[in-house]
Order: C-alpha cells, then sequence, then structure tokens
C-alpha cells in the first residue's frame, strides 16, 4: 500500500531531515515493504540519502524562468525529486489554482516522468447537494487529466473532512473510492483527518489502496504505526 505524509507549511529542514530518518529508521528495522512518501515543505527540501520517496507538495509547469513564489524543475532536479502533489484542496481553494492550471502542472510532470499523486474531493456544500452533484463535481476535477497515466495516483480528500477531525462513513469512503475506480485504474489514496485511531480501518476498505495524511503525521510515531498497519493488513 501507499501510505504518504503531506507535511504542508510545517517542519524546519532540520526538523524534516530528523523526521525522514526516524521514518526510515522505522521501516527498515521492521522490514516494512510499503510504499512510503512524505511531501516536506519547499524551503525543507534537500539532498535526502533515504529509501523513503520524497515529493514536492507544488511545482510551477516550467523548468525555471520568471515566476515570483514559485519552484521549477530545476530546484526538483537539485534533490532528485521525482515525485510532486498536484492539486490539494488547499491549492485549489486557498491559493485559487484552477483546474486549467492543475493540468498544466499535470501534463509537464507527467511529460517528465513524474510520480503525480493528484488529488480530488468535495467541498461541503457539494456533499451536502447530494450524491449525483457531490459525483458530478469530483469527475469534473479529473477534466484534461491522464487517468491512465502509469505513474498517476489519486488522493481522494473531501475538502471538509481536511484538518477537520471529521471523516466520512467507512462505507461511504469504499462506496466513492469504487466509483473513482472506474473512472482510472491507478491507486487511491484516502485522505481528510486519518488518525492512529482510524487509519486501520480505512485501510482494510475495498478500493483504498493508501492513505494521504496530514495533522497526524507530524507525529513521526502515529505515521510510523500507521505504515505498520498497512503491512499488518498485506500479510493477513
Ligand atoms: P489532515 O490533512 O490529515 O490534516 O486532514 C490531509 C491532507 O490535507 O492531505
Amino acid at each position: 500500500m501507499i501510505i504518504a505524509a503531506n507535511l504542508k507549511t510545517n517542519l524546519t529542514r532540520k526538523e524534516t531531515n530528523e523526521y525522514l530518518k526516524e521514518i526510515e529508521s522505522f521501516v527498515t528495522s521492521k522490514n516494512l515493504t510499503q510504499e512510503v512518501l512524505v511531501f516536506p515543505a519547499m524551503s525543507s527540501l534537500d539532498h535526502n540519502d533515504t529509501s523513503i520517496i520524497v515529493g514536492a507538495q507544488n511545482a510551477y509547469a516550467t523548468r525555471d524562468g520568471a515566476f515570483t513564489g514559485e519552484i521549477g524543475l530545476v530546484h526538483l532536479e537539485e534533490f532528485a525529486i521525482k515525485t510532486v502533489l498536484i492539486g490539494h484542496s488547499e491549492r485549489r481553494h486557498i491559493l485559487g489554482e484552477t483546474q486549467e492550471e492543475l493540468v498544466k502542472k499535470f501534463n509537464y510532470y507527467k511529460e517528465l516522468g513524474f510520480k503525480i499523486v493528484y488529488c480530488v474531493g468535495e467541498p461541503l456544500d457539494k456533499r451536502e447537494a447530494g450524491k449525483s452533484e457531490m459525483m458530478e463535481y469530483i469527475t469534473s476535477q479529473y477534466a484534461g487529466i491522464d487517468t491512465e497515466y502509469e505513474n498517476l495516483i489519486i488522493a481522494y480528500e473531501p475538502v471538509w473532512a481536511i484538518g477537520t477531525g471529521l471523516t466520512p462513513s467507512l462505507e461511504d469512503i469504499e462506496d466513492i473510492h469504487t466509483a473513482l475506480k472506474a473512472k482510472s485504474t491507478a491507486p487511491i489514496l484516502y485522505g481528510g483527518s486519518v488518525k492512529v485511531t482510524n487509519a486501520k480501518e480505512v485501510l482494510a476498505l475495498k478500493n483504498v489502496d493508501g492513505i494521504l495524511v496530514g495533522s497526524a503525521a507530524l507525529y513521526g510515531e502515529h505515521f510510523c504505526s500507521m505504515i505498520a498497519f498497512a503491512q499488518e493488513l498485506e500479510v493477513q
């Protein structure tokens, strides 16, 4: 399974390096074979000599150039980063990224063969509008995206569940993941208030191929337990 940590705007470079060491030593000492991804803050990217896959939370669709405040391919190449998160709801809704901009990024990094974790998910008003409107909204976030790209991972993250402690019911998660599997055969991670207390039951659901964890992943120990849960489920 794929267990991913989105560190968002947290942890300095020094703290991130310590974090990565903690996670790697746990994974190695327990011989865990799960795919572990960590997305540090931009300025915390570094030359990490680690078996953990380190990705960027965002990158502009350019090699370099005049795009103040953005980073491009050269900045990722400096640290041998080949994984990028695209379309996180905080980028869509707080930073105002449009589907069109996300598609540009997607295509740019796809051409370069990057592993892309592409996020989709509905805000509360769409969820409350009923299932068909909600699915229509999520479907619109697939527009322009090559859903059969071989290095694609989808993350389904309901916006109202992110950082709130609220989650859809397990049945709901399974239902939506199953519907999304019909759109793409890519692995699908669930994200939104995954904690050490609910990770195992979420990971056990059909069509859930992993998790994308924000706040709870900041506790290295908790994130490690989630990786171990995935391993336990796989050997069962
Ligand atoms: P959360 O964030 O785990 O804090 O809800 C998840 C995410 O934004 O990826």
